[in-house]
C-alpha cells in the first residue's frame, strides 16, 4: 500500500483542520490547494498549490494532472460548491488511483437542495421546517393558515449563510422573491441549534463518530462558540437520517431542538468549520481517513469525548516572506 498523499482542496481559512492532518499523517503527506496564494491554509500543509477558481472549466483536469504529477493518493474538499462535480468525476480520479473522499453525487446533489432535503425528510418522517419554493406555495400556506411570521428566506442552492435572513412580514418576503431567484421560505425553528459532526466509514459505511455541540455564538455562517454536549436522541436522529443515502466521510449536521423535537435542518456533506471543536474533545477524524487509506476499517465510537467543553474560536496570524508569496503564485498548476 502506497503512503497516503491528501491534497485539500479549497483550503481557504482552515488552517486548524489542515494542521490536524498534518499532525495525523504520520507517515503520509498533506498537501493544500487554493485559488488564491493568501489563503491561510496553504502554509500548514506540507506541500501547496495554486489551482484555478472551482468554475474555471479545466478545474478537474487541472486537479487530475496535479495528484498524477505529485502522487496524490486522495483528495478531500472543504466546500460546498465543488462537492457534487468532484462525486462526478469519482471514477477519473479513480483511474488515476486516487481516492476522492465524497459522497455519491445523487447524495451531495440532495444535500445541496434545501428543498429537496425538506421533501426527502418528509417522506422519511424525520421533523424538518416546512418549506416552500415558490412564493405562491407560501401565501396560499399563510392564508390556510399553515405557517406564520417569523419566517426564514434563503437560496435553495445557499452555503455559509449567504442571502439568509429572518423575515417578519409578507411584503418582505415579496420584495426578497422580487430582487432574487431561487429563494425558498422555511419555518422558523425556535430552538437551540445544534451542530453535529460524524464520521461515516468509508469501508464499512457504519457511522464510526458523533460528535455535538450546541451552537452560543454564530460568525460569518460559522460556529463560532459552542458546548460539547451528549444526547442519545440525536445520536438516533442521525443513524436514521443517514439510512439508504450512501453519505460517507466527514459529515455536519445541523439540527434544531424544538421543544424536545429533533428537526434536521441540512447536511453538509464535508468537514464543518466547527469540527475543531470535535478534535479537540478526542474525535480524531484525519485518523479515521488515515486508517481508511491504509485499507483499515474503523471501530465505532460513538459518543466517547469530553461533555461540557467550551469552545472559542479566535484570531492568529501567519506570515510569508514576499519571495514565498511570489513562489507560491508562480507555482500555479
Ligand atoms: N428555519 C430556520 N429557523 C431558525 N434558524 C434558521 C432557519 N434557517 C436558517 N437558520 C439560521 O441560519 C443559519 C444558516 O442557515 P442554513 O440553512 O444552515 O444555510 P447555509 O447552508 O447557508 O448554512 C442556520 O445555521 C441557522 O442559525
Ligand atoms: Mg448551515
Amino acid at each position: 500500500m502506497r503512503r497516503p498523499h491528501l491534497l485539500i482542496t479549497s483550503a481557504g481559512r482552515r488552517a486548524k483542520l489542515v494542521e490536524y492532518f498534518v499532525r495525523e499523517f504520520k507517515d503520509g503527506q498533506v498537501s493544500a490547494a487554493d485559488c488564491s496564494p493568501l489563503a491561510p491554509a496553504l502554509y500548514m500543509a506540507h506541500h501547496h498549490y495554486i489551482v484555478p477558481e472551482i468554475t474555471h472549466p479545466d478545474y478537474i483536469d487541472h486537479l487530475l494532472e496535479l495528484c498524477q504529477q505529485q502522487q496524490v493518493t486522495a483528495l478531500l474538499s472543504l466546500i460546498d460548491p465543488e462537492l457534487e462535480s468532484l462525486a462526478a468525476a469519482h471514477d477519473r480520479f479513480e483511474t488515476i488511483g486516487v481516492t476522492v473522499v465524497v459522497s455519491p453525487q445523487e447524495a451531495c446533489a440532495l444535500c445541496f437542495d434545501k428543498y429537496a432535503m425538506y421533501t426527502h425528510c418528509v417522506g422519511q418522517g424525520i421533523a424538518h421546517a416546512k418549506t416552500y419554493h415558490t412564493l405562491a406555495a407560501f401565501q396560499e400556506a399563510l392564508a390556510l393558515q399553515e405557517i406564520d411570521f417569523p419566517v426564514f428566506v434563503k437560496p435553495r442552492n445557499g452555503s455559509a449563510s449567504i442571502a439568509v435572513s429572518r423575515v417578519g412580514s409578507l411584503p418582505e418576503v415579496e420584495h426578497l422573491f422580487d430582487q432574487s431567484e431561487g429563494l425558498i421560505v422555511q419555518e422558523f425553528l425556535d430552538g437551540p441549534e445544534l451542530g453535529v459532526d460524524v464520521y461515516v466509514d468509508l469501508l464499512s459505511q457504519e457511522v464510526t463518530s458523533i460528535f455535538i455541540k450546541e451552537k452560543l455564538v454564530m460568525r460569518a455562517g460559522e460556529t463560532d462558540k459552542s458546548r460539547s454536549v451528549v444526547r442519545a436522541d440525536v445520536f438516533e436522529l442521525v443513524e436514521h437520517v443517514l439510512e439508504g443515502t450512501g453519505l460517507v466521510g466527514p459529515l455536519d449536521f445541523d439540527v434544531f431542538d424544538v421543544d424536545g423535537t429533533l428537526y434536521l435542518s441540512e447536511i453538509n456533506p464535508r468537514f464543518g468549520g466547527g469540527y475543531p471543536h470535535a478534535y479537540e474533545c478526542g474525535v480524531n477524524f484525519p485518523a479515521q481517513l488515515y486508517q481508511n487509506l491504509q485499507g483499515h476499517i474503523n471501530r465505532p465510537a460513538i459518543g466517547q469525548y469530553q461533555e461540557n467543553r467550551y469552545m472559542m474560536k479566535h484570531d492568529t496570524v501567519t506570515l510569508v516572506s514576499a519571495a514565498q508569496f511570489e513562489q507560491s503564485n508562480h507555482n500555479k498548476t
